[in-house]
């Protein structure tokens, strides 16, 4: 695959920063990096390369820790990928909607065009439709499954996108582990222009530690990892994540207890009158449709209950998105919309 299709021609020979204990590994007295000598549990620089993590991911995913790249939450990821591949105010991105908000937000602050592209009624890809609207951009931008839209693409549709599509197919797997679905990951070898999104900020509950892992080619993932700032993910997080990753089946434990607690929910959402629709959802959330969604969304803020109003997305009129809480939490929700009746 020849990369200068999609990646900024100069960053093909830019130099990157290196610490110099990147290329020292074992025992040593540490003076090179200016920090303090005082052992506490952070005077030290986190590993910039994050080597247990990839090891530990890899061999969870399957996959060969080169091929792997750490972010600071999949947000910096969208980040990198943008800066790696759009020159501003020349290149395009592609954004299948309604989706996540940051491609977008990402593509404006670095002045990249981001070109919308609708998905049908019921959220599903016509993908011969979207090859023909795509053709100049560097990247597209897909969620799978989607958020809002809680669904699941068809792999064989993302194949088809593969084949087709010059520029870099990125999909952002953020809900990955609440869907049953084979991860884009396993497309990897035989699709060089693919780059899989994951995170630990939703079935592995650690939102706050911003981790979220890129995978991709080796000779892609170098070039991130020469834009990414060396020390991007802190020492704590790192080692949270690490012990997360460590414990598959509590993350495992915990996923199927909220699926459990979504096709409840669902249900109850379902029979409330003001209800016209609940999506079907392969994430922690449910979409759901009322007859007058701000009015409920009013009324739950108002009993201290917040959800994301999706309301003003295109084919997501009178939405508003809920995550799945604790049992206790559901049930104090549905008690609310009960007292609408
Ligand atoms: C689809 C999707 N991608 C990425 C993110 C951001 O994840 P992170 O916390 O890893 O930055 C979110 C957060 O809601 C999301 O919904």
């Amino acid at each position: 695959m020849n990369y200068s299709t999609f990646v900024r021609p100069h960053l093909l020979t830019l130099e990157g920063y290196r610490s110099a204990r990147s290329e020292y590994i074992g025992e040593a007295i540490l003076l090179d990096a200016n920090e303090s000598p005082y052992p506490s549990e952070l005077n030290r620089y986190p590993d910039p390369n994050q080597h247990t993590l990839r090891e530990i991911m890899g061999k969870l995913r399957i996959v060969n820790p080169d091929k792997i790249i750490v972010g600071n939450g999949s947000d910096e990821i969208i980040d990198l990928l943008i800066r790696a591949c759009c020159q501003p105010a020349v290149d395009k991105v592609a954004v299948v909607e309604p989706t996540y908000g940051m491609y977008r937000v990402c593509a404006g602050i670095n002045n990249v065009e981001a070109i919308s592209i609708p998905m049908d009624r019921n959220f599903s890809l016509n993908v011969d439709n979207v090859l023909t609207q795509i053709a100049d951009c560097k990247l597209l931008f897909l969620c799978n499954p989607g958020n809002p839209t809680a669904n699941v693409i068809p792999q064989l549709q993302i194949e088809k996108l593969l084949e087709q599509f010059p520029g870099l197919v990125v999909i952002d797997e953020a809900y990955y582990d609440f869907a049953e679905m084979p991860t884009s990951i396993s497309l990897l070898d035989a699709h060089p222009n693919l780059f899989v999104i994951q995170t630990l900020s939703k079935a592995w509950g650690l939102a706050s530690a911003r981790v979220g892992f890129g995978f991709g080619a080796i000779e892609f993932i170098s070039i991130l990892g020469k834009i990414k700032p060396p020390y991007n993910v802190s020492g704590i997080s790192q080692k949270q994540a690490v012990y997360a990753l460590q414990q598959p089946e509590l993350k495992a434990e915990r996923t199927r207890k909220i699926n459990a607690e979504k096709i409840k929910l669902a249900k109850m959402l379902s029979e409330l009158h003001f209800v016209t629709k609940v999506f079907s959802s392969a994430t922690n959330f449910l979409l759901v449709r009322f007859k007058n969604s701000q009015s409920v969304f009013l009324h739950l803020k108002e009993t201290g209950i917040v959800v994301r109003d999706r309301s003003s997305l295109a084919g997501c009129e009178n939405c508003l998105r809920i995550s799945i809480g604790t049992a206790d939490e559901n049930k104090t929700l549905i008690e609310a919309l009960n007292r609408l009746k």
